[in-house]
């Protein structure tokens, strides 16, 4: 039974299951076109229920035999999943079905990755395994059974048993059907242990194919700190005698939390100095962190439905957050995240694909998966944790997992728990999770006798489906410096909750310079009147390291749009910054390399489009190229000695430190082969034995035109390599000129490896293609069009990779007529195709609907 027609889901429908699931027995017979699932599942019915049907979910599957207390009994099989006529006690469900996992190529449920089974199963896939109340708030204990021929067999919880060609496992934690997990193959294991804080013992493996065995260290140790850290900071403890992590090569997400048994896109989680760059080693801890973490905030509490999702993502990618923070740099987290938040929230919220963090209503939930649920529902979090107090913070997360410990939750759960710990109402605050859009604050300043007036006032822009929006309670952090630079006013944390409010600080000598939304304490959108002196006081002399970026960032921003829009030459003041800035070696090298770091063209797009202007792609990238070639020539005669204070000597180490180091060096080198044609460029080429420093070079040439020889050698010694070959794919069209671009993505989908089946390798093609800005965007709309011949052909083999890069396609109201109407073609294209998976289609129809 298909699921093809579209179906609206609502929150407010939420009914529960008629039924408990008592136990679960699964057994596996193993073979990649033909494998039998028998289950065997006890039920027992709840005597309140209000719906009493005994529904199944299940899709793509064939029904063999159904048994009810071993009578055979013939189901009706209906659109996803089956009814039966049951027994009103307590009952015994037998099922056996067939499943094809070798043509499973959607990535959802068993499939077949490099001759390894494997199972995806989050949100909706385990119907794609057996007929089962697909639901996260049933949950059950599952014992499983696999039979086949595979060296490893693996499944969730502790092993029970294994023979000759089978294998037994049993979870004894009760859990949704979204977090089981089925591994079968050709593996071996990097192995570890941890010692838990009551002294039990936990076996850790790393499970790779053959060769893959010495990439597996870096994310041994980062498992290890990041038990260590939970116990730390949330007391929690780890649950099972076991924690396995398999790594496979075709996976549509980054990784997935299945209860004791992990598995990870091998992007993730493979790591060696020679084929991964510092930023891989960063997300592949940060990546093992959030899995981990999931233990807990997910899994041990899970979510009611599909609508709480951000309970469980919102929360862990606060927590994997506050690691990465403790484990590296805190305020180099944090600007790294607003980044991101910037990059792939905010056009989000404020596009056609708005939604809240916690949304009413979806037809395919994987396309809920998104960066308003993760991002925007972890900076939730954050600005709780702002207004109630770290002590309250940690207090209520304590009141949580003891309250709702086995449970499968709701986001009024959540918040009961703050408002019980700390007696604070929390109904205005709600607002975050039911309303979409990104507050604009604009803020206006006064100064008088001593006393100076902050007035704030705060508006959401119309979202699909909400046109008015009420005001929200934004916890504005706010420091105050005096003209000569010293801080006046620590940082303080303002409540804002109406529509228009002021504050006051008394007892000021001279007017203060502030600096208002420290630590991104609010995900909204500033709106001040300033100056770029103010600007450029700020970036020398903030005490919040945040706003210090922030300031800088800003001057990068206001230069960019004046010489987009009047032609300007980049401002003198602000290079002068730079280079003071740059030249400053007390100043970590990370921040320096992420205040060297442009705002990117997209950004700027944004920023145009939001003052009322049209932006041109092109025009955008010709400001970049001047204002990083004056930038250059500004620092000349600097350039060889920063290149050379700032390269790491020695043996390869992805700490944080030289990490930060590595990124200057790279930013730095990147200017220089402006001015030297990349001669030093290929010198580090040829030195260099990590791929932080090979990738950098080969990057700085490819952006000069002057890669190919480098290119070819990285082919030639890459080429057996999966994922550093997606890293080839990639930075060849990110690094091409605009009117290259498609072209050269377009040969690269005709080059011998490339594979639409692996999403690695599409993504690393087509989300490269996305992000050349000026490229993607070239007036020949021959971009647009690449990308939609692509998206259909993949559609047919994996729905869901397909509709998460249909959001390249969600700022096109940006541009120009002539964009917006080869866009609309293109999307009407993908729309009108024949057998459309509902995943793409939902996504183009609300694109679409802007
Ligand atoms: N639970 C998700 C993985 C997932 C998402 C499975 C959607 C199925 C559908 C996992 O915990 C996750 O969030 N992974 C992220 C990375 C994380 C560091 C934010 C991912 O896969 O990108
Ligand atoms: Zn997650």
């Amino acid at each position: 039974m298909a699921k093809d027609t579209p179906q609206t889901f609502y929150l407010k429908d939420y009914t529960p299951f008629g039924f408990d699931v008592e136990s679960v027995h699964l057994t596996f017979r193993l073979t990649p076109e033909t494998t039998r699932v028998l289950s065997k599942i006890r039920f027992a019915p709840k005597p309140d229920a209000a719906d009493k049907t005994f529904f199944l979910h299940g899709e793509d599957l064939q029904l063999i035999s159904a048994k009810i207390d071993g009578e055979t009994v013939t189901p009706e099989l209906i659109e996803g999943g089956l009814k039966c006529d049951v027994p009103s006690a307590p009952f015994t469900w037998e099922a056996e079905v067939e499943i094809n996992p070798a043509g499973n190529t959607a990535l959802e449920g068993l499939y077949m990755s490099n001759r390894m089974y494997c199972t995806q199963c989050e949100a909706e896939g385990f119907r794609k395994i057996t007929y089962y109340p697909d639901r996260p708030d049933v949950m059950s204990t599952f014992t499983v059974r696999i039979e086949g021929d595979e060296p490893v067999m693996l499944s969730n919880g502790n092993p029970a048993g294994a023979g000759e060609g089978w294998a037994e496992w049993h979870d004894p934690w009760p859990k949704p059907a979204y977090l089981f997990a089925l591994v079968a193959g050709d593996l071996v294991n990097h192995p570890g242990s941890f010692t838990t804080k009551s002294g039990k013992e936990v076996e850790l493996n790393i499970w790779v194919r053959p060769g893959d065995e010495g990439k597996c260290a870096f994310g041994m140790e980062a498992l290890k700190k990041s038990m260590k850290w939970d116990e730390d900071v949330y007391g929690l403890e780890y649950d099972l005698e076991l924690f396995n992590i398999v790594a496979v090569d075709d996976f549509n997400m980054g990784a997935m939390e299945n209860k004791g048994l992990n598995i990870f896109n091998s992007s993730c989680v493979l790591a060696s100095p020679e084929t991964s760059t510092d930023a891989n080693f960063e997300r592949i801890e940060a990546i093992i962190a959030h899995e981990y973490f999931h233990n807990w905030t997910g899994n041990r509490i899970t979510c009611r439905d599909w609508f709480q999702l951000c309970l469980k993502e919102g929360l862990t990618v606060f927590r994997d957050a506050q690691f990465t923070a403790d484990m590296r740099s805190e305020p180099v987290k944090r600007i790294d995240d607003v980044i991101t938040l910037r990059a792939r929230q905010f056009p989000e919220d404020n596009g056609p694909l708005a939604h809240p963090p916690r949304p009413e209503q979806f037809q395919e939930i994987n396309n809920f998966y998104t960066a308003t649920v993760y991002e925007k529902g972890a900076e939730v979090i954050g600005m709780l944790k702002r207004l109630v107090g770290d002590e309250n913070y940690y207090k209520a997360l304590k009141l949580y997992f003891e309250r709702h410990d086995g449970q499968a939750c709701t986001i009024e759960d959540w918040l009961k728990v703050f408002e019980d710990a700390t007696g604070r109402d929390l109904q205005q605050f709600k607002l975050w999770y039911s309303q979409a859009g990104t507050p604009r604050v604009k803020v206006s300043e006064d100064y008088a006798g001593g006393t100076y007036t902050l007035t704030f006032e705060q508006s959401t822009p119309p979202t699909p489906g909400q046109p008015d929006k009420a005001p929200r309670v934004i916890p504005m952090a706010v420091g105050l410096l005096s003209p000569n630079g010293d801080e006046v006013r620590a940082t303080e944390v303002l409540e804002l909750t109406e529509a228009k409010q002021s504050f006051t600080f008394e007892g000021l000598a001279s007017k203060p310079v502030p600096s208002i939304l420290r630590e991104f304490s609010a995900p909204v959108i500033l709106e001040r009147e300033t100056t770029n002196a103010e600007r450029a006081f700020l970036l020398a002399h903030d005490t919040d390291p945040f706003n210090r970026w922030e300031a800088g960032n800003a001057l990068a921003k206001e230069t960019r749009v004046a010489m987009v829009l009047d032609g300007a030459a980049p401002d003198a003041a602000y290079l002068d910054a730079l280079e003071k800035l740059v030249r400053d070696d007390d100043q970590d090298p990370a921040f320096r390399a992420l205040v060297l770091s442009p705002p990117s063209q997209s950004d700027i797009a944004q920023t145009l489009h939001e003052r009322g202007y049209t932006p041109d792609p092109q025009k955008i990238y010709d400001a970049a190229e001047t204002f990083t070639q004056t930038l250059a020539q500004q620092l000349e005669t600097s350039l060889p000695r920063l290149y050379a204070a700032t390269t790491v000597e020695g043996l390869y180490s992805p700490d944080a430190e030289s990490a930060g180091k590595r990124a200057l060096n790279g930013r730095i080198l990147s200017l220089l082969t402006r001015l030297d044609g990349g001669d030093q460029a290929a010198r580090q080429y040829a030195a260099a034995d990590n791929m932080t420093q090979q990738y950098a070079a080969l990057a700085a040439l490819l952006k000069a035109e002057k890669g190919e020889v480098q290119s070819r050698a990285f082919f030639d010694q890459w080429q057996d390599d999966r994922l550093v070959m997606d890293k080839w794919f990639a930075l060849q069209i990110a690094c091409a000129a605009p009117e290259k671009t498609a072209a050269t993505a377009k040969a690269l989908t005709q080059h011998a490896l490339f594979d639409m089946k692996n999403p690695n390798r599409f993504r690393a093609v087509f989300g490269a293609l996305a992000g050349n800005h000026a490229g993607f965007h070239h007036a020949s709309g021959e971009g647009y069009q690449l990308l939609a011949d692509n998206l259909i052909a993949l559609d047919k083999l994996n729905p869901q990779t397909t509709a998460r890069m249909c959001a390249a396609f969600q700022t096109w109201k940006r541009y120009d007529a002539g964009r917006q109407s080869l866009i609309r073609a293109q999307l009407s294209r993908i729309a009108g195709t024949e057998g459309l998976s509902r995943d793409t289609n939902e996504m183009v129809t609300r694109i679409l609907d802007a």
